[in-house]
């Protein structure tokens, strides 16, 4: 309930909930879907199963919003760096390596192969139209940022320190703009599909915003992100915007007040009281439980939802997890955390 006019500025007693993921390997009805089709990517352009595995925890848990089923890394893959995923280890990506021009992609073709995600949506509107919890339901569109982005180009994958994404910056700063150019460019043209089929809000992960080192934020994470921002507000407006920027650190605050997005989501390694404190209270925010929290469940779980709705009172508040949830999560968790926000 609520989720857009919350997102808007509405503050209400009981938040609207959805969890960041929520459409995942947790559900074994996902796994099920998920079975029929070995390439993830494939997978995630194929908007019939796309849109049955967005819809499957609305059914299931009635979240007060659906996030659209596909990844960050189908941008970086339309830009011609293939992308797979290895069982076990994640995904792969063909690195782009210092010195290396990122070529501008064949826009039309770019569009044509990520209409797939529009059709999805406009697949996954009817769906949630024909379920009685579903009707009208929000439909959330998301994109990586340009960062997060550029981190899975240089390094090729997942990483835990970031080495081969900060030497490019350091090394080979104009070209990492000229990177940063056509990302942001990838992106708009992601979200505009997205947006045109119908979503009602979109997020952008900055998922290792954390690891930039603090003199680039301004130039890779604010400026950029900014762009993309102004860019939507310009384009569809009141088209509510959340920004993910991850583990920022301090740096939360000048994102947020150069970015001015409608909403921060702050991950669980962010002090949420810190946020609370100093965000303007315009600003909705959104999380954030650690997800382990919520493998755990039981009273600990219930202790941690009493502190964030007895913290976050005073403005526009959106419950979630800190992070995506995690494989190993029990359903019922997921269950009890809904009905225990919800007071039921
Ligand atoms: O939230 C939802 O339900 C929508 C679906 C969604 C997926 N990925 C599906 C997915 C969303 C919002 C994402 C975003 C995403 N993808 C992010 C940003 C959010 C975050 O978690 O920080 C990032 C960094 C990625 C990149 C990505 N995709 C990685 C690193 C992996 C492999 C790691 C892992 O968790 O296994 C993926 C794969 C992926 N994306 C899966 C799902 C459900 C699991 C793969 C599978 O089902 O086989």
């Amino acid at each position: 309930m609520h989720f857009i006019e919350t997102l808007h500025g509405l503050k209400t007693k009981i938040p609207p909930i959805w969890i960041m993921r929520q459409a995942g390997r947790y559900m074994p009805d996902y796994r099920m879907v998920r079975k029929t089709e070995s390439d993830f990517i494939e997978f995630c352009l194929n908007p019939e199963k796309a849109s049955i595995v967005t819809c499957q925890p609305i059914e299931k848990f009635h979240m007060d919003a659906a996030i659209i089923f596909s990844d960050i890394l189908l941008v970086p893959h339309m830009l011609g760096q293939k992308v797979t995923f290895i069982k076990d280890i994640g995904p792969k990506l063909t690195p782009l390596d210092i010195g290396e021009k990122l070529l501008e992609p064949d826009w039309t073709d770019y569009k044509f192969h990520l209409e797939n995600v529009g059709h999805a949506i406009d697949l996954t509107q009817k769906k949630l139209n024909n379920l009685s919890v579903g009707k009208n339901l929000p439909i959330i569109g998301f994109s990586g940022s340009p960062w997060t982005l550029f981190t899975y180009l240089t390094e090729g994958g997942s990483s835990k320190e970031f080495i081969n994404a900060r030497k490019f910056l350091w090394s080979d700063t104009k070209n990492a703009e000229a990177v940063f150019d056509i990302l942001t460019s990838a992106i708009i043209h992601f979200l505009d599909i997205q947006i045109k089929a119908g979503v009602s809000a979109v997020m952008l992960f900055d998922s290792w915003a954390g690891a930039i080192p603090s003199r680039f934020r301004d130039k890779f994470i604010y400026q950029p992100t900014q762009k993309i921002v102004n860019y939507i507000k310009k384009t569809y407006q009141g088209l509510p915007i959340i920004c993910l920027p991850k583990s920022i650190g301090e740096g939360i605050l000048e994102f947020s007040d150069k970015v001015q997005p409608d909403c921060i989501a702050v991950d669980h390694l962010t002090d949420i009281k810190f946020v609370n404190k100093y965000l303007p209270k315009e600003i909705a925010i959104q999380g954030n439980i650690d997800p382990i929290c919520l493998v755990t469940g039981g009273d600990v779980l219930k202790r941690e939802v009493d502190y964030l709705l007895n913290l976050v009172t005073d403005r526009p508040y959106i419950f979630n997890l800190g992070h995506g949830i995690l494989p190993e999560t029990p359903e019922q968790h997921v269950a009890d955390l809904i009905s225990y926000v919800r007071g039921k």
